[in-house]
């Protein structure tokens, strides 16, 4: 089956691309339980730690369709999807004009410490998610390009070149290898490939382009993650239809009535060979669902039992 049929299963949310401002994304996606880029952050966290013990250098990650530059946002600070969709469900936030958000958003985020294991770079065919990820602070720099039908003009593949991580979350299936063979020949060296897929999209097609260029393919077996609840009864149905006919057995997956994405890892072989990918990232199931805050017991200088929340 090809992806661009079975992207005909899938909802369209093309507006809430193109808006000047993440609000509209977080309420919608918000709204049908996205968090793709939540469940993928603890795992991205690790990989780019792996990376930065066997290279001694801190990533460049160019993040694939990045939209509003949520993975940046989520693994530079300690914030998750969740929280920050509650920030633009506030009224008054709801009451400003973009231009006051990008700005109020940048002090914002400045005012996090960064804990993050590299910079982040964007690339979306959407030109206001990539300006809004660059003002608010959240991207070194961006792209604003479909590579699926143009080429990368000189000055983006520039930009672009230092990265030497390739991450996607919700992305595959909206690009290709299209996509993908472009941003290789654009960068200066060898990138580790981080991709979240949807298990009904085959990443048969980017895993023989990586071969090509020298990357060795991993998938992590036995932990999918979840991306989003179905929007409705049709796009549930359409997509259980794509993934049987694929012969992929939903049943207590997808039948749940949760889209489901598979972690891939391609790098080269001398790196996968040092550090294989389950041996390097660990899975750790319940993390998001805490209700409550957890308490922890420190101590003050002087030896006495302080109490503090963990939120
Ligand atoms: C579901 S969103 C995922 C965004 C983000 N990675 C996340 O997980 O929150 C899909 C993104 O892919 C982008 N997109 C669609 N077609 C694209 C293309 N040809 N090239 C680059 N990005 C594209 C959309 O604009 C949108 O921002």
């Amino acid at each position: 089956m090809q992806i661009a049929n079975i992207n005909k299963s899938k909802a369209i949310f093309d507006e809430i691309y193109i808006s000047t401002d993440p609000r509209s994304y977080f309420s919608v996606l918000g709204a049908l339980d996205y968090m793709i880029p939540d469940v993928a952050e603890p795992v991205i966290r690790q990989i780019l730690a792996a990376k930065t013990a066997l290279h001694g250098t801190a990533p460049t990650v160019l993040d694939v369709g990045c939209s509003y530059g949520i993975n940046a946002a989520t693994h530079r600070f300690p914030l998750n999807f969740a929280t920050l969709k509650k920030r633009y469900a506030r009224r008054e936030m709801m009451q400003i004009d973009a231009r006051e958000l990008a700005r109020l958003d940048r002090h914002f985020y400045a005012s996090w410490p960064d804990v993050g294991h590299g910079s982040f770079i964007g690339l979306d065919v959407s030109e206001p998610a990539i300006r809004y990820a660059n003002e608010a602070g959240l991207h070194a720099a961006g792209v604003a390009a479909n590579l699926e039908a143009d080429e990368l003009s000189p000055s983006d593949a520039a930009l672009i070149a230092p990265a030497d991580v390739l991450l996607s979350t919700g992305a595959i299936g909206y690009v290709t290898g299209r996509t993908y063979g472009k941003l290789l020949d654009a960068l200066t060296g060898t990138p580790w490939v981080i991709s979240f897929v949807l298990r009904m999209f085959p990443y048969q097609e980017f895993i023989d382009l990586f071969t090509e260029r020298g990357l060795v393919t991993e998938r992590l077996t036995g932990a999918t993650f979840v991306q989003r609840r179905f929007r409705d009864e049709t796009e549930f149905e359409l997509s259980l239809a794509a993934l049987r006919a694929q012969g992929i057995d939903p049943e207590g997956i997808e039948s749940e009535g949760l889209f489901q994405a598979e972690l891939f890892l391609s790098r080269p072989k001398a790196d996968v060979e040092a550090a294989p990918l389950d041996e390097i990232v660990t899975v750790s199931s319940g993390r998001f669902n805490q209700i409550n805050s957890r308490f922890v017991q420190i101590e003050d200088e002087g030896g006495r039992p302080r109490t503090a929340i963990e939120a």
